[in-house]
């Protein structure tokens, strides 16, 4: 591992750990609506705030993007900026419901080079490195080999923060489910995604996402093996949140299957 995904790994497990303690008191958690459906806990900027200690104990220099801090520090001559998503799947994790993860990539000069995804309710640690394939724990990861949709598991989100995507994910959803497939909504974009480098979920589609949301994740499933693309099939996701992940096939079928719902009006 290299000294800056040893640093990705112990933010995320510090992260993950403070988030499973504080879960045993959430009763007693200070919480604000961000927006419509929308909210964060004290835990969430706090999660954040030792993710980004330990960065910069390490690497004082480095530019952070976090969900609660935003953009804090200029991207130097290094090029390097950390993405952060000190807890994803906040409405869960506020509803005790098991499933949250922490999301923790570093780019350097705009290119995903480590991506961690921290599950501490299982203890399950997804990380990637570019060049040097994606692990859970000690084990290498391939995505799935299931090649169509039919009896595939399908990962997604719903639009609920925003509704300017509604219409169109309702369309998109409905093909989806036509296609024969069994369909997920979880609640942790960054879990899905790292569910999909695992091959335990065959494709994910989401709209609207955020950078942080998939950052980490994106990277995990490049490195075992799959792909993913924005609703035309470019590389435009980390800028307009609307992704499609899979195995080839299996993102090809979803691709096929999703394109002829989406409006002219939706950004790639
Ligand atoms: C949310 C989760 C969810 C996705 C939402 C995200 P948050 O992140 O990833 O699965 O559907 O779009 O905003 O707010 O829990 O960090
Ligand atoms: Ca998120
Ligand atoms: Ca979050």
């Amino acid at each position: 591992m290299s000294p800056l995904t040893t640093i990705a790994v112990r933010a995320a497990r510090a992260a993950g750990d403070f988030l499973l303690r504080t879960g045993e008191r959430l009763h007693e958690l200070r919480i604000e609506m961000k927006g419509p459906n929308d909210f964060v806990s004290e835990a969430d900027r706090e999660a954040e705030r030792r993710i980004v200690e330990i960065i910069h104990r390490a690497y004082p220099d480095h530019a952070i993007l976090g969900e609660e801090g935003g953009a804090q520090g200029e991207v130097g001559s290094h090029g390097a900026r950390w993405i952060i998503d000190p807890l994803d799947g906040t409405t869960n994790y506020l509803h005790d419901l098991p499933w949250y993860s922490v999301s923790i990539a570093l780019e350097i000069r705009d290119r995903l080079e480590v991506g961690v995804v921290y599950d501490p309710v299982r203890n399950e640690l997804f990380v990637a490195e570019r060049g040097k394939g994606a692990r859970l724990d000690d084990r290498r990861l391939r995505v799935s080999q299931h090649n169509k949709l039919a009896g595939a598991v399908i990962g997604t989100g719903f639009p609920f923060k925003s509704q300017r995507h509604l219409d169109a994910y309702t369309e998109t959803f409905k093909a989806v489910s036509l296609a024969g497939c069994a369909i997920r909504r979880a609640g942790s974009a960054a879990l899905d995604l790292a569910y999909v480098a695992a091959g335990r979920f065959d494709g994910f589609w989401e709209l609207g996402l955020q950078p942080w949301d998939i950052a980490a994740g994106v990277l995990l499933i490049q490195e075992a093996g799959g792909t993913v693309t924005d609703v035309r099939g470019g590389d435009r996701f980390m800028k307009t949140g609307n992704v499609v992940g899979g195995n080839l096939r299996v993102h090809q079928a979803l691709m096929d299957t999703i394109k002829p719902h989406l409006g002219v009006d939706l950004p790639a």
